[in-house]
């Protein structure tokens, strides 16, 4: 178990950042190149004034016709992705943890903060889940993958919180979540979730084709 505990919590923590940022990095540039070859004159379509346009309005909440439609949806969704991102970064524990390995260190939230955003985010993952499940709507265009990704995305959550709380098992639950959070960090450039990377383009992309050639909005 010592053995498991050292190999996760320190080489393998490496390995999926390697594999993250390699992985995006690699991601973006060869579907860059692609998107070119597929399609000579997409990139002197591409306005930035459109495009930046356009993500600005999908990133505000309810910016939106879509989102103004759906208020539930809409909230959920952004209050997730705020306390998703935020809490694991200005986490204590991780701040502190990588202030010992490089002596850097940020501003961090409350304990408290950190556990309403962690069950937050739980909750949210549970609600997300619920619609696949039972909108048929959606349930009509969900497969097997999108499970597993909603499983990936709670599970650092889910046993961040257990330890925290120290619930039993403090040692097996530890090593579940560093090992967790390293699967998803590693799985983000090559399942769906590489949506946080593609985000301003696709949007940028249709934001340039409404607003320079339609002449229309998109949101
Ligand atoms: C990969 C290496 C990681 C390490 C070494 C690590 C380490 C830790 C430690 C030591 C704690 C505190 C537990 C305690 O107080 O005993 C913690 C909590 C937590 N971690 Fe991580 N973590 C990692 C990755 C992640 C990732 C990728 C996420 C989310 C995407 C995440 C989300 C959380 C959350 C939300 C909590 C706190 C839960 C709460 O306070 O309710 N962690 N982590
Ligand atoms: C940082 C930029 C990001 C942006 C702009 C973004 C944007 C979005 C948008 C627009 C949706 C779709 C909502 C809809 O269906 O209308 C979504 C859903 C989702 N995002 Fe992100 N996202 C980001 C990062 C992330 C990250 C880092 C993760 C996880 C590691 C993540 C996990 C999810 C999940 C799990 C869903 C919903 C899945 C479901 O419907 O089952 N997102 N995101």
């Amino acid at each position: 178990m010592h053995d498991i505990y050292i190999f996760v919590s320190g080489p393998l923590v490496w390995i999926a950042f390697i594999i993250f940022v390699g992985g995006s990095v690699y991601q973006l540039i060869s579907r860059a190149v692609l998107a070119g070859k597929k399609d000579q004159v997409i990139y002197s379509y591409m306005s930035p004034f459109f495009a930046l346009r356009s993500i600005f309005h999908w990133l505000i909440p309810f910016g939106s016709v879509n989102s103004r439609n759906k208020p539930v949806f809409t909230i959920a969704t952004f209050m997730f992705h705020l306390c998703l991102i935020l809490a694991p970064v200005f986490l204590f524990a991780h701040v502190t943890l990588i202030n010992e390995a490089w002596g850097v260190s940020w501003w961090f939230i409350s304990d408290t903060t950190a556990d309403i955003m962690t069950v937050l985010v739980i909750l949210v993952c549970l609600f997300f889940l619920g619609r696949r499940l039972f909108l048929r709507e959606v349930k009509y265009l969900t497969s097997v993958s999108d499970y597993v990704i909603l499983g990936l995305v709670a599970a650092p959550f889910i046993t961040g919180f257990w330890a925290y709380h120290q619930f039993p098992g403090y040692t097996v639950i530890m090593i579940a979540h560093m090992l967790s959070g390293e699967i998803l960090l590693a799985a983000i450039p090559f399942t769906k979730l590489s949506h946080m990377l593609f985000f301003p383009f696709t949007r940028g992309y249709i934001g340039s084709e409404f607003g320079a050639v339609r002449h229309a909005r998109d949101w």
